[in-house]
Formats: structure tokens, C-alpha cells, sequence
């Protein structure tokens, strides 16, 4: 069962290769990442996309940098880590875990001492496989522990991509769902396409099958009568940003979601790892969000579907008001309301 688990991220003898996500499900394409640009752009164009997997990337790209590096110093090579590792934060602002994970390391770098360049390669090397292996820790805890909340249920709606492909392994949202399915007890998902991009489609249907776990997809537009017609006994998503209040921001469309889940009784759960947490921000109203390029509203597939000129407001995510989150799952255990108060113990 575990060997089905697709994972995206791959590191062997200094080689960073990446699944391209966005080939998928048709073709099944590894890349291998040899400059910081492959990084940056991987990350910008979503071959390697969702929160935790991205910071994952970022890690790498500063070994990619220090690798790369003509500095002759370690002063020198530190302060090309850090331009850089603000350059790889660049690529996308709204999930957390990128400049975690880049900060994470530069942070290291600078508290502790190293007598030479190649020292520092070595350390950022065994820092990013860290974060990766921790990542993948991470993801099976939050399995483990939203399995408790799930245990009843016999289908769940999700949102977006939080699987295993959005991490190191096992997922976020799509964890407690494997992890259920290894212990016998299967779960149905109603999957949403997740317009404009599709990851529902394209990325959450494919690994779900591949794992051998019982799938439908339904447009975004269908939520709400699944939620009416089909014993939805819980949703499920992940996270790419969870502020101090417990304001959650992830794939646009997920607070939609979230009202329709409320409107009908059914416990809305998110799922996200304490790297997604940002308590330095006190509410949903001041993340970064994302804005893509009107192309990905007009055209599907290749094909354009709206006028030339046509105005287009393009948001890659949006921020779900705490009050309508049932509880967080997290590597720690489960946060219930008053989030404020339950989020600050959490980082105690
Ligand atoms: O634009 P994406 O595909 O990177 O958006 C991904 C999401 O919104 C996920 O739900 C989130 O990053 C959590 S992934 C475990």
C-alpha cells in the first residue's frame, strides 16, 4: 500500500529531481532541478506546487546555490545564500512553508560556524534532506491523528491538492484518508476539479487511483448538492498559510466550500502541518495573496474560452474565516476553537 504512495521530490547523489505536476495525469515526467532558476521556476509554474512540497524545493535550491557557487569565501557564499534564498521566496507569496524552509536554513547558516565553503554545502545538503524527512514525519502524524476524526465517516469532499504530491509523502488532507485505507477502513472522496488549474482533476483523482482509493471527481459547481445528496460525513483540506485567529487561507475556492459545509452541518477540517502556521500575522486579511495570469481563466486546455480583451480577476487562493473551521489537524494533535487562544498553546 505504502509503495503506491507517489512522492514528488526525489534526492540522490546531489541530483534534485522533481515530478512535473503540471503533465499531469497524461504524462508522468521527472525533471531534474540543476540551477536556482529550475528552482524558481518549477515552483512559479507549479510543476512542483502545494505548500509543504514547495518549501521542501526551496530547501534544495539554496544546496543548488551553494553547489553552484563561485564564492571563495564562506562570508561570500553566505551572503549569496541569503539573496538568493530571498529570490527562491519570490516565486510564490502565499504558502508559508517556502520561506520557512528557506529562513529555517539561512538562519542555521548564520548561528553557526563553518571554516569553509564546502562545510556550508554540506550543512545545507543535510538540512534540506531534513526538512523533507521531517515533512514526511510530519504528514503521517497528521494521519495518524485526523484518522480520529474520520474513523465514522464513510465519504469526504476535498479541495484543491493537499495528497501526498503537495509533500513529502502521505499528504495533509489525503493523510488521514491513507492512512485509514493501510487499516482497512476505506474511505470514498468526492474530489473537486479545482478551477482554473484542475489539481482536483488532474492531481487528486490521479494519485488517489494510483493508491488504490475510491475517487470521483465532481465539478466546483457540484459541492453543494454532493453535500446535499451524498452522506458527506466530513471535508477535508489543506492549508497554504493558517494565521494567529486560525484564518486559513488555501486553493481559491475552499471558502466557498467551507460555507457550503457549514450551511450543511458537516464538519469542515483542515489539515496542515505547524510549518503553515504564520502567528507573526493576526488575522486572514493581511496574507499575500497570489494573483496568476488571466490566461489560466481563459483558456483550458490549450483553447481559449472568453474574449480577448475580457477582464480577469485571477486569485490563486483564498482565506477561510476561522469561524467556519471545525478544527485544524496538525503534527501536534488537533486544534478545536477558541483557535486564538489554542493556536498560542500550540507554539508554547
Ligand atoms: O497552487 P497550489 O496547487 O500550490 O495550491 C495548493 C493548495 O492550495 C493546497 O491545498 C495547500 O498547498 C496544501 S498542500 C498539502
Amino acid at each position: 500500500m505504502d509503495n503506491n504512495i507517489i512522492t514528488p521530490i526525489k534526492f540522490n547523489n546531489g541530483i534534485i529531481t522533481i515530478l512535473d505536476q503540471t503533465k499531469l495525469p497524461n504524462e508522468i515526467v521527472y525533471v531534474d532541478l540543476v540551477t536556482v532558476e529550475d528552482v524558481y521556476d518549477s515552483i512559479k509554474e507549479l510543476k512542483i506546487r502545494g505548500a509543504p512540497a514547495i518549501g521542501i524545493a526551496g530547501a534544495y535550491g539554496l544546496f543548488v546555490v551553494s553547489r553552484n557557487s563561485k564564492a571563495l569565501t564562506v562570508k561570500e557564499l553566505l551572503n549569496e545564500l541569503k539573496i538568493k534564498g530571498d529570490y527562491l521566496i519570490s516565486s510564490r507569496p502565499t504558502a508559508v512553508n517556502l520561506e520557512w524552509a528557506i529562513k529555517r536554513i539561512v538562519h542555521k547558516l548564520n548561528i553557526n560556524i563553518f571554516s569553509t565553503t564546502n562545510e556550508v554545502l554540506e550543512f545545507v545538503s543535510s538540512e534540506a534532506q531534513l526538512i523533507q524527512k521531517e515533512d514526511e514525519q510530519t504528514c503521517y502524524k497528521i494521519g495518524e491523528f485526523g484518522s480520529k476524526l474520520l474513523e465514522n465517516v464513510k465519504n469526504v469532499l476535498t479541495h484543491c491538492n493537499a495528497g501526498s504530491i503537495a509533500t513529502a509523502k502521505y499528504g495533509t488532507a489525503l493523510s488521514p484518508i491513507y492512512y485509514l485505507n493501510d487499516r482497512g477502513k476505506n474511505i470514498h472522496v468526492y474530489a473537486d476539479e479545482t478551477r482554473p488549474l484542475l489539481q482536483g482533476a488532474r492531481l487528486t483523482a490521479w494519485e488517489l487511483m494510483k493508491a488504490g482509493i475510491e475517487v470521483t471527481l465532481i465539478t466546483d459547481s457540484m459541492a453543494g448538492f454532493v453535500m446535499a445528496k451524498k452522506n458527506i460525513g466530513a471535508v477535508i483540506v489543506g492549508a497554504d498559510r493558517i494565521t494567529a485567529n486560525g484564518d486559513v487561507a488555501n486553493k481559491i475556492g475552499t471558502y466557498s466550500v467551507a460555507i457550503l459545509a457549514k450551511e450543511h452541518k458537516i464538519p469542515f477540517y483542515v489539515a496542515a502541518p505547524l510549518s503553515t502556521f504564520d502567528v507573526s500575522i493576526d488575522s486572514g486579511d493581511d496574507i499575500p495573496i497570489e494573483e496568476r495570469a488571466k490566461e489560466e481563466v481563459t483558456f483550458i486546455g490549450g483553447r481559449q474560452y472568453a474574449p480577448d480583451d475580457v477582464d480577469v480577476y485571477n486569485p490563486a487562493f483564498d482565506v477561510t474565516p476561522n469561524e467556519y473551521i471545525t478544527a485544524i489537524i496538525t503534527e501536534k494533535g488537533i486544534i478545536t476553537p477558541s483557535y486564538r487562544a489554542n493556536i498560542k498553546k500550540h507554539f508554547e
